[in-house]
This record gives structure tokens, sequence and C-alpha cells, in this order.
């Protein structure tokens, strides 16, 4: 199949309507998006990802009033959520409508609902019509891309259109929040932190996520994820890892050794932009080992180490 690169959002949409897989640039990561009501179009998604059935997908809403169309109920603290967080980074997970298709849901009786808090991609949703269902527009398994380069690296051939914007602005995926039940639970970690939701919703908890605690709240979370094939290992602020010049560095601070690659982020936020990319440019160049250097966990840099950690491993 040949992949269309456009920078029309409209000429993206009108491939969505035609039942095609388009990637699209949101303020997270790009996503590989299909119209929620075909389910041919679902189908070829998980195909051209290699993602497995029972891993769910979250809906994009152009229009926060799109939520009703698509929950059978919308708690109170979901409205908080929403009225406070939408557009943004942050999935509400909600008990779905029976219109939408179980393919998309992977057979859950939720779905996830975002609304991307970016220029291209409200217009890309806007002109679509309908809600898109995407995942992060990798393959499955690979980090997840922030550039139209990265997502051309994976997925070139297997899906009908790219929608080219600029490199993504956090660079790690939404916050998840499943609100299906009375207590809000943040499922992954995001953008939007747990301690910003429960100002909105206090009663708020994390979840023990993770195949460890054996959890399929988010089935998600059980897959191997956000693996470079370089091996990545965390390291501590001031602490010089036993380094080689095969090897790969990023953090706050420099070192002082010998690296291949070395990426030193002048904030968490930039650390948080650069980190998929970085995993990336290091599978480009071959490198055996990236060294990551760990931050705080407040804010985003709980959801940067939370991605790290998953890196470390696969
Ligand atoms: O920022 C993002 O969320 C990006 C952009 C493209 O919007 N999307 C993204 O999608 O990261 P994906 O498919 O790579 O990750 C979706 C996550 C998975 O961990 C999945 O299990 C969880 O959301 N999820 C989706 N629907 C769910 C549901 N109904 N219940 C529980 N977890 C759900
Ligand atoms: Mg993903």
């Amino acid at each position: 199949m040949k992949t269309l690169l456009t920078q029309s959002p409209e000429e993206a949409a009108e491939l969505i309507k035609q039942g095609r897989i388009v990637a699209f640039p949101t303020e997270t990561v790009y996503g590989l998006g299909a119209d929620i009501f075909n389910e041919d179009a679902i189908r070829k998604i998980f195909e051209a990802k290699q993602r497995p059935s029972d891993n769910p997908l979250i809906a994009h809403v152009a229009d926060a009033k799109d939520v009703d169309l698509l929950a059978s109920h919308v708690s109170s603290a979901a409205r908080r959520l929403v009225e406070t967080f939408f557009p943004g980074p942050l999935t509400i997970v909600l008990a779905k409508d029976p219109a939408v298709s179980f393919l998309a849901t992977a057979g859950l009786d939720t779905i996830g609902i975002r609304m991307p808090d970016h220029e291209i991609a409200r217009r890309f949703l806007k002109s679509c019509g309908t809600p898109v269902v995407a995942p992060s527009a990798n393959i499955s398994g690979r980090p997840s891309p922030t550039t139209w380069q990265a997502v051309c690296e994976d997925l070139d051939g297997r899906i009908d259109c790219v929608l080219q914007g600029e490199p993504t602005m956090i660079g790690i995926e939404s916050t998840v929040v499943d609100c299906s039940s009375d207590v809000p639970v943040v499922l992954r970690k995001g953008a939007v932190s747990i301690e910003a939701i429960r100002e909105v919703a206090p009663e708020t908890l994390e979840s023990q996520s993770g195949a460890a605690a054996g959890t399929n709240r988010s089935p998600g979370m059980l897959h191997k994820h956000y693996t470079p094939r370089s091996k990545v290992i965390i390291v501590h602020p001031g602490i010089e890892p036993n380094s080689t010049n095969r090897d790969a560095f990023i953090g706050l601070a420099r070192p002082t050794a010998d690296f291949k690659l070395v990426r030193v982020c002048g904030s968490v936020d930039e650390y948080v932009s650069s980190i998929f990319e970085y995993f990336r440019e290091c599978d480009r160049a071959g490198v055996e080992r990236i060294f990551c250097e760990s931050v705080d966990e407040k804010g985003i840099g709980a959801a940067l180490m939370d991605r790290i950690r998953r890196a470390a491993e696969g």
C-alpha cells in the first residue's frame, strides 16, 4: 500500500470517511485513527500496528459534547474532569453507549474518550464528522511516535495516510482515568498529574497498575511497552554509570564519562518531550545501552519515570 503524506487535515479526514486509516498529530503523541463506527476500519488499525486484540482504543472527539454520544453514563466526577481538562492530555474511561463497537473497546463495556488540545487535530476531527478511535501510531511495543517521520519509520506502506504536523509538544501519552465506577482511578500517568486531578476529584485513587498487580482494568498496561531495541538502564543523579563508547545517556545533568550519544535536557518537560524520540535515535545509531537519569516523581516527572521503568523492564 502507498502511504499518502499530506499537510491538509481536510484531505486526511476524507480518507477517514472512506473507511481508511490515517495517522495524525496531537499534543501528546501521533495517533493512528479510524472512524469509530466503521468496524472494518478499526480492524485495519489492529492489523497495521500488530496490536493485541485485547487492548482497547481511545476515542478522540472534536467537542466535549461528544462525550455524551459515546458514553451511556457520565458521573459527576467525570463531568468535572471534562470541564477542567478538555481539551487536553486526559482520557476518561466511561460506560460505553451501545452504539460503540466492542471491537473498539476490545470487548470491554467501557470506552476511553479524549479531546486533543491541538489545532490540526481539532480541524481533522471536525472534518471527519465522527469520533475517531486512535492508539499511538507505532508498531506495538515500540516507543510512541512524536514526529511524522517516526510514524513513517514504523508504518510506511502499512497505513493509508500520514497527516504531517510539527513534533508533538508533550511527547508522552495522555493520562487515563477510569470514571466508570464511583471512585475515579488513574490507570496511566501522563501530563495531567494525579495532584491536578485530585484538585477536581479529591477521592481519585492511583491504580496499582502493571502486570505485578494483575489488574485488568487497563489491559494496555499489561502489555510490553515503550521499548527501544537498546537496553534501558535507570541511573540516579550524581552517580556516574560504568559506560562505554557504545552507550548513550539522557538526563538533566551533563555526565563526565564518554558516551556515543548524550542528551542533556534543560527541564523535566524537555526530558519528557525528548525521551521517545531519543530512544528511536539510539536505535538508529545502534547504541547498546541507554542510561536514563531518574527525576523526582512529582507532576509529569511521575509519568516520565513510569515510561522509563517500563522501557527498562522491556
Ligand atoms: O495520548 C494518547 O492517549 C495517545 C494519543 C494518540 O491520543 N493515544 C494512546 O493510545 O496512547 P494507546 O492505544 O497507545 O494507549 C491507550 C491506553 C492503553 O493503555 C489502553 O489499555 C487504555 O488506554 N484504555 C483505552 N480504553 C480503555 C478502557 N475502556 N478501559 C481501560 N483502559 C483503556
Ligand atoms: Mg500506545
